[in-house]
């Protein structure tokens, strides 16, 4: 047992006659292991385990890549899922250890049975500090990008004549949250609006740093916009805010799961992300990044069972949130497993691909298309928004489902429009398919 994090559970367990030792046994090994366990709840076993290898080596093409990564998922038959934006299936290894290891609690709710969750927590963190680039006393494993943005927001000190900097096109509640924070402690919240149709980076770096003053004390950003799709270039800002002693906040909800993330690399001071998102991982689980010299400057929002532990242990101090579901905590790793099984910069490139393919075959089907999103890869990522003039916003989304059975999101506001976001369980044809059902409502 891990000692360091012992203290979440007040006494000692000696590692005697364990029931079900198989199963930890199992647990301990990752999703490998996990496979090699009974299990009802899923109907599909197929492990992808050794696709990286295969593929790597050549023994199998994408194409039977991506079949292979499809099977994996119970989203199948007619069903086209292009909302991972906002909520996406986990595959069947992650679905097994939450499964399992729900069992297993259920089944034996003692501290004894309970202690190796310990260990498997800290699997989890380790897996994905190495999966996003941090040091493994740099991540939390919270609930949510809303929990993880709240923390930062509340836990930053900022009097009255200080400035916060925020985008116009993050998550509308993490932009509420500032505010409702402001009305109380009375600084000031500095909105920012980039061009609608950015043409470069440059572009986007200096509506930022135009907008910094000597009274800047942090600047908050999504990484990728989930109402426009826009990209902004993360490393170059926070690099900027760096210089001016400005700290960062990046909303990473967009980005964790899809994108090659190196935290060290971006330089941010805080990141968030849900695993229920791009990550495909256990649901109501997230993940909250602080920079290793700034955890004990944030003032904790909650404090909760382990405190005293936690408190100068990095970033843990800001997981002491109660009782939590330790199965999917512990499925965080399980979930990291199966991306490095494919490999995270296939998942990238291949879900740019099928936004890339969502925006030429509207353009190419579909005269007098706008579309939100930049076309440039620099500029945008997996979800693309668009509209049309013979398209009633208002019940585009359940008529797509309804009629056509796609699932998508609608937005509002300035970049009004639908929304696909396609991942690594859409096919080519699935996209085909989208688009006729796009092309066929507009008449
Ligand atoms: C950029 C961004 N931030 C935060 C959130 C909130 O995520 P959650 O509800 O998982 O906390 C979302 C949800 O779509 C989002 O897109």
């Amino acid at each position: 047992m891990n000692s360091r994090f012992s203290f979440l559970f007040n006494y000692t367990f000696e590692e005697a006659e364990m029931p079900r030792r198989g199963f930890l046994k199992g647990m301990a090994g990752g999703s490998a292991a996990l496979l090699g366990i009974s299990q009802t709840a899923c109907s599909n076993d197929d492990p992808i385990l050794s696709l990286r290898e295969r593929s790597a080596a050549g023994a199998i093409d994408d194409g039977k890549l991506w079949q292979q990564v499809r099977q994996n998922f119970p989203v199948t038959g007619s069903l086209v899922m292009l909302n991972a934006a906002n909520l996406c299936p986990s595959p069947y290894p992650v679905q097994k250890a939450v499964f399992e290891m729900t069992r297993d609690l259920d089944s034996d709710p003692s501290f004894p049975n309970r202690d190796k969750y310990n260990d498997y927590r800290e699997e989890s963190r380790r897996a994905i500090a190495e999966y996003l680039g941090a040091g493994v006393d740099e991540i939390a494993l919270i609930r949510n990008t809303s929990e993880g943005n709240n923390i930062v927001i509340n836990g930053i000190e900022l009097g009255r004549d200080d400035e916060v900097v925020i985008w116009d096109q993050n998550h509308p509640t993490a932009n509420i949250a500032w505010d409702v924070r402001a009305e109380r402690f009375g600084f000031q919240v500095v909105r920012i609006s980039t061009p609608m149709v950015p043409e470069s980076k440059d572009e986007l770096i200096r509506t930022f740093t135009d907008a910094f003053t000597s009274r800047t004390r942090a600047v908050a950003f999504s990484h990728v916009s989930n109402v426009s799709g826009i990209t902004l270039p993360a490393r170059e800002i926070c690099s900027a805010a760096r210089e001016r002693n400005i700290l960062t906040l990046v909303d990473g909800a967009q980005t964790f799961g899809i994108e090659v993330v190196d935290l060290h690399n971006i330089g941010c001071d805080f990141y968030t992300g849900s695993s229920h998102k791009w990550f495909c991982g256990p649901k109501e689980m997230g993940i909250l990044y602080i920079r290793r010299e700034l955890s004990e400057m944030l003032h904790p929002s909650i404090v909760g069972v382990g405190w005293e532990g936690a408190v100068n242990s990095g970033a843990i101090k800001f997981e002491t949130l109660g009782q939590r579901d330790d199965s999917r905590i512990a499925a965080m790793k399980h979930a990291v497993d199966f991306h490095n099984s494919i490999d995270k910069n296939k998942v990238e490139s291949r879900t740019r691909k099928l936004a890339g393919l969502v925006k030429s075959e509207l353009k190419r089907k579909l005269p007098g298309v706008i579309i939100h999103t930049p076309e440039s890869e620099e500029l945008s990522s997996g979800i693309v928004i668009f509209t049309h003039n013979n398209i009633n916003l208002s019940d585009a989304m359940y008529r797509l489902y309804r009629d056509y059975r796609i699932g998508c999101a609608v937005m509002g506001g300035q970049f009004a429009g639908i929304r696909f976001s396609p991942h690594i369980y859409n096919t080519e044809e699935q996209i085909d398919r989208a688009v006729d059902a796009v092309v066929d409502m507009a008449g």
